[in-house]
């Protein structure tokens, strides 16, 4: 088992297309960290420099103490395990599992042990003689996973992994991998564009953009401080609320906002490097907006322009007159009443209001 450290570490693809800009990651040995980010910004790219199959450009990669850069994929004790699992159809499920290590010389006996436990930790021992066309998708990808296990790497890593699954699917082997994650205690590194499985799976996550690392940090951590608009918009599902805004007011303990129509909102955050007058933008996720009473004369008028219900909760878009976003409220199951051009009420609790300044990043929260 070893950490990774990542210096200053760059790609360029071409001479003039820098895709991975500079990244600096330290990830402690055993830690479970999760790579985000939209398409194309740099994810596999920088698993597959991790794993030795694509040069690093510049910069330093340590796995444990040991500068790798260098060294070959096969030295490196890593292990990959991708969203096309590439199973070889010929063989049996055992075989496939066992082909590295025979191609590495291991011998028979051990090749067996290793073969059988890494299948009774995935719960394929009964699928052992199978061929891979006798399998379902979601067993094929344990396969997968397998083939990865059993050569004790000291560090997994996933590109993708559970995205040819169906939902129901990727939610079993989303637990099956954190249960595997419990079980082995190995360093793992997890791409994913799933916000869930994002959430769930990480003890931290990193998000991407552009080849550049916006923010790392716990789950939790990540959605309620988020370091820029970036990170705020792309953590959550519907993404956080935003509104162009204007800082009209700096009080201890708050910031006062402006929205078109005169509408005035407070957000709970330490603005003292800002101005009033400054421009700013103000977010609130969609769980966090309120719902008025009835006959409350308080709050902000707004109007229903469609109503989602999806079991367990209500998703609703309404509109406020003068503001051309469209905003998503996140509202109890119990709210089904809800409908098309209602005339609501709508309440931005100030201590659930996020500021970000005119280059997006966020103003410190403070707790109430
Ligand atoms: N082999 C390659 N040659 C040239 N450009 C590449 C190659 N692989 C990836 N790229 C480019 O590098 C960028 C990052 O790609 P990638 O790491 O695959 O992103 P992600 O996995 O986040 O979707 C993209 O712009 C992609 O087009
Ligand atoms: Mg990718």
């Amino acid at each position: 088992m070893a950490g990774l450290t990542l210096k200053n570490i760059k790609k360029n693809y071409t001479k003039d297309v820098c895709v991975i800009k500079g990244v600096d990651l330290e990830i402690k040995d055993g830690e479970f960290v999760v790579f985000v980010g939209p398409s194309g910004c740099g994810k596999s790219t920088m698993m597959r420099m991790i794993a030795g199959l694509e040069e690093i450009t510049s910069g330093e990669l340590y796995i444990g103490d040991t500068l790798s850069n260098d060294i070959h994929a096969s030295k490196r004790g890593i292990a990959m395990v991708f969203q096309s699992y590439a199973l070889y159809p010929h063989m049996s499920v055992y075989d496939n599992m066992a082909f590295a290590l025979k191609l590495a010389g291991t011998p028979k006996a051990e090749i067996d042990q290793r073969v059988k436990k890494a299948a009774e930790i995935l719960q394929m021992t009964h699928l052992l003689e199978r061929k891979p066309k006798a399998l379902s998708g979601g067993q094929r990808q344990r396969v997968a996973i397998g083939r990865a296990i059993v050569r004790n790497p000291k560090v997994f890593l996933f590109d993708e992994p559970l995205s040819n699954l169906d939902a129901a699917l990727r939610l079993n082997m989303r637990v099956e991998l954190s249960k595997l994650h419990q079980e082995l205690k190995t360093t793992m590194l997890y791409v994913t564009h799933d916000q869930v499985e994002a959430m769930t799976l990480a003890d931290r996550i990193v998000v991407f953009n552009a080849g550049i690392v916006q923010q790392v940090g716990s789950p939790l951590e990540m959605y309620e401080n988020p370091s820029n608009l970036f990170v705020a918009s792309f953590l959550g599902s519907p993404k956080m609320n935003l509104f162009e805004s204007q800082l009209v007011g700096l009080e201890q303990g708050s910031a006062v906002v402006r929205l078109p129509k005169g509408i005035t909102v407070r957000a709970s955050v330490d603005a003292g490097r800002a101005k009033v007058g400054d421009k700013v933008t103000i977010g609130i996720r969609p769980e966090h907006i309120e719902l008025c009473a009835e006959g409350d004369a308080e709050g902000i008028p707004a109007r229903v322009d469609l109503t989602e219900h999806l079991g367990d909760i209500v998703l609703a878009y309404i509109e406020i007159p003068g503001i051309n976003e469209i905003i998503c409220m996140k509202l109890p199951a119990n709210m089904t009443g809800l409908k098309y051009g209602d005339a609501i009420r709508v309440k931005f609790p100030e201590s659930q209001c996020m500021l970000f300044d005119a280059e997006g990043l966020a103003f410190k929260r403070l707790k109430k």
